[in-house]
């Protein structure tokens, strides 16, 4: 089944085209140079370029695909979470064009996305499998049971793992966007430098929190200014602290559950060190490990294609009144 999928939740502008869970395009706009001067997503300037792009993007997946718009077959749209100024450029599209077209419509949960994109690699995973999304509005650790059947068992109370990194990309005065800044100039850094408390939540054993980190780093900094002079010690160490969490937390589940097979997604799953640390994890516990590649951890309509196409085999259909939300949990469907 042809697909054509459309992700517009934050600052990435992608088009996509799949069919049988392979993605034959896959185009993203980054709006980095828009957003770097205010040092993080400006909502507003997100929509309006958005606007601006969407039509040529799609365009281009089409091409790119090498099918015309009377070929496909299905639209899958991202409809949360997100920023709804954002989502609803993309939905409007979608709706248009399948409207327009009489192509079936369906909407995606983005953090599905980010889940199952590494169906889209090689080789793929299989159910059921432990998924970590990390990206840069949410941490979830999940039992994956099939193709729409997800059990939670924890989250984070707080702040997200690209959040923490990102806010700290800032508060050491590094470029934007943080996360990925964070990751190169740690390449160079000690991660044993500096001591960062690795937050453990008490009751909720599988939860995550990061909001103390990143007070632990102001805290330092203010306390010992000098160690701005060496940022690659301060950035390893602080990513350090970050990738351990979601390591240890990850390696209790696995423990708990008796897994066999893990899955890292989101955009911090393109993190260099974490990564490794979860390679590491997969070899001591003999467990099989799926990471898809950078441009499928982060944003991208190929995995909304991906999971689109499933929907619409399965009878899924949305119409004109799909709407955009902001908050919107990874729930089994129905
Ligand atoms: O999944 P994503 O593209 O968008 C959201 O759904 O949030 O994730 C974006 C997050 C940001 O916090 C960004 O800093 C982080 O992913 N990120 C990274 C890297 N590349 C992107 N974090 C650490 N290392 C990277 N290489
Ligand atoms: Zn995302």
């Amino acid at each position: 089944m042809l697909v054509l999928g459309i992700e517009t939740s934050c600052d990435e502008t992608s088009a996509a085209v799949v069919s049988d869970r392979k993605f034959l395009s896959n185009i993203i706009a980054s709006q980095d140079e828009v957003h770097r001067k205010f040092g993080g997503v400006v909502p507003e300037l997100a929509g309006r370029k958005h606007i601006e792009v969407i039509s040529g993007v799609v365009r281009s997946a089409l091409a790119q695909a090498g099918i015309g718009v009377d070929q496909v077959e299905g639209i899958a749209v991202t409809k949360g979470p997100g920023l709804v100024v954002c989502l609803l450029v993309g939905m409007g599209f979608a709706k248009s064009v399948g409207w327009s077209r009489k192509i079936p419509l369906v909407g995606v949960n983005h953090l599905e996305g980010h889940l199952l994109a590494a169906f889209l690699g090689n080789p793929k995973p299989e159910f059921p499998f432990l998924g970590l999304i990390a990206s840069g509005g949410h941490t979830i650790l999940c039992l994956a049971q099939d193709w729409g059947q997800y059990r939670i068992l924890g989250q984070t109370l707080d702040d997200a793992a690209g959040e923490a990194l990102d806010k700290a990309a800032k508060v050491l005065g590094l470029g934007y966007p943080g996360g990925r800044e964070i990751d190169r100039i740690s390449k160079q850094g000690n991660p044993k430098a500096i001591e960062f408390p690795i937050a453990f939540t008490k009751h909720r054993e599988l939860d995550y929190s990061f909001s103390g980190l990143k007070t632990a780093l102001l805290r330092y900094v203010r306390e010992h200014p000098e160690s701005k002079n060496d940022l690659p010690d301060l950035a390893a160490s602080y990513q350090e602290a970050v990738v351990e969490a979601l390591v240890q937390k990850a390696a209790q589940a696995i423990n708990k559950f008796r897994i066999k097979r893990l899955v890292l997604s989101g955009g911090v799953a393109s993190n260099t060190r974490l990564r490794q640390a979860f390679e590491k994890v997969a070899q001591a516990k003999g467990l099989s490990l799926f990471i898809p590649s950078v441009r499928l951890c982060t944003d991208n309509a190929a995995m909304i294609a991906l999971v689109g196409e499933e929907r619409l085999k399965r009878g899924f259909r949305d119409d004109l009144s799909l709407d955009a939300r902001a908050v919107l949990p990874l729930e089994s469907w129905q």
